[in-house]
C-alpha cells in the first residue's frame, strides 16, 4: 500500500533509537489505514494527486495511532492486544510507549509542514489536523469516556463523535481545503465526518462483543472496563440499524457535492460499512 511505503520512508528520517522503535512498531505492525485511505479517496475525487496529498495522510496516521497507544496504556483501556500484536507498552514499556505516542503526534506535524502545497492551504491543513486530534477534539472525546459512570445514549454520541468523528473528519476536509473549496463546503465534510464517525465507533462497540481478540485483533475490553457503550444503551439489533442508517445518511451527503467524482470513496465507505475486522 502506498500508505505503508509512505510512513516506512517519514521514519527512516529519523535517528534511530528506542523511541524510534517503538513509534515505527506500532506504525507497522497493521491497522485498516482507513483514515489515509478516506483522505486519498476524497482527494482524488476532487483531482488531486497522491503526491499533494501524502504528507498529510501520514500525519494522519501518525496522530490515529498515537492516539491508539495511549488508549491502551494501563491508565486507560489497559489492553494487551493491538493490530494483532502486543501493545506498545507491553513490547516495550510504559514510559517508551508514552513517549512514542508523543513521538509520533508531534512528527505528523513535521511531516504535515513538509508539505509543498501553497503555504496558505498547508496552515489550515495543519490547524484542522492539530484541532480534530486536541482538547476541543479527539482528546476531549477520550477526557469524557474515561469518566467512570453511565452515560446516556446522547452523551454516548458526544463521546463517539469527539473520540472518533473529529479523526475521520480530518481526511475528508483536507482535501476539500487543498483543493481550495469554500468554507461552506469544508464544514459540510466535517459534518459527514461526526456522521460516519459514529457509525465508524458503533460499529466498533459491536464488533468488540462479536468477535475474538485474535479475530479482532485487539483484546476486548469495553465490558471489563464497564463502559457505557452502543451495545449496553441499544441492544446489538438497534445498535446495528444506527449504525446502518448513519453510514447511509453519509453516503447521501457525499453524493449532493457538485465538481466532485464521489465513485472512489462511496465505494471505501462501503468496504468499511461491511468489515469484519
Ligand atoms: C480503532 O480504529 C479506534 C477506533 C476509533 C474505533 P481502527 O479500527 O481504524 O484501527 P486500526 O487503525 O485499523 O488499527
Ligand atoms: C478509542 O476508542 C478511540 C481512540 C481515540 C483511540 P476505543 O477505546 O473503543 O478504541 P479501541 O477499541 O481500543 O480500538
Ligand atoms: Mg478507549
Ligand atoms: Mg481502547
Ligand atoms: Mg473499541
Amino acid at each position: 500500500m502506498r500508505i505503508d511505503d509512505c510512513l516506512k520512508q517519514e521514519m527512516d528520517k529519523l535517528t534511530p533509537s528506542r523511541v524510534h522503535d517503538a513509534m515505527e512498531y506500532s506504525l507497522m505492525i497493521g491497522g485498516k489505514r482507513i483514515r489515509p485511505n478516506l483522505l486519498y479517496a476524497v482527494g482524488h475525487g476532487y483531482g488531486l494527486s497522491d503526491e499533494v496529498l501524502d504528507p498529510f495522510a501520514e500525519a494522519l496516521e501518525m496522530i490515529h495511532t498515537y492516539s491508539l497507544i495511549h488508549d491502551d496504556l494501563p491508565a486507560m483501556d489497559n489492553d494487551d492486544l493491538r493490530r494483532g500484536q502486543p501493545t506498545n507498552h507491553r513490547k516495550f514499556d510504559e514510559a517508551t510507549a508514552i513517549l512514542a505516542g508523543d513521538g509520533l503526534l508531534t512528527y505528523a506535524f513535521t511531516t504535515a509542514a513538509r508539505s509543498g502545497a501553497k503555504a496558505e492551504s498547508v496552515i489550515r491543513c495543519i490547524r484542522i489536523l492539530a484541532d480534530m486530534a486536541g482538547a476541543d477534539g479527539m482528546v476531549y472525546g477520550q477526557c469524557l469516556d474515561i469518566e467512570e459512570k453511565e452515560h446516556t445514549w446522547e452523551e454516548v454520541k458526544t463521546i463517539h463523535r469527539y473520540k472518533t468523528g473529529c479523526l475521520l473528519s480530518a481526511p475528508l476536509m483536507i482535501p476539500a481545503v487543498l483543493a481550495e473549496r469554500s468554507e461552506e463546503e469544508v464544514a459540510k465534510w466535517n459534518e459527514i465526518g461526526f456522521t460516519i464517525g459514529l457509525a465508524f465507533q458503533i460499529q466498533d462497540d459491536v464488533l468488540d462483543t462479536q468477535l475474538s481478540a485474535e479475530e479482532f485483533g485487539k483484546s476486548n475490553s469495553d465490558s471489563r472496563n464497564h463502559k457505557s457503550t452502543s451495545i449496553v444503551l441499544l441492544g446489538e439489533d438497534n445498535a446495528v440499524s444506527k449504525m446502518n442508517e448513519l453510514y447511509d445518511l453519509g453516503k447521501e451527503a457525499i453524493r449532493s457535492f457538485k465538481g466532485f467524482d464521489e465513485e472512489e470513496v462511496l465505494a471505501l465507505i462501503d468496504q468499511v460499512q461491511t468489515r469484519r475486522k
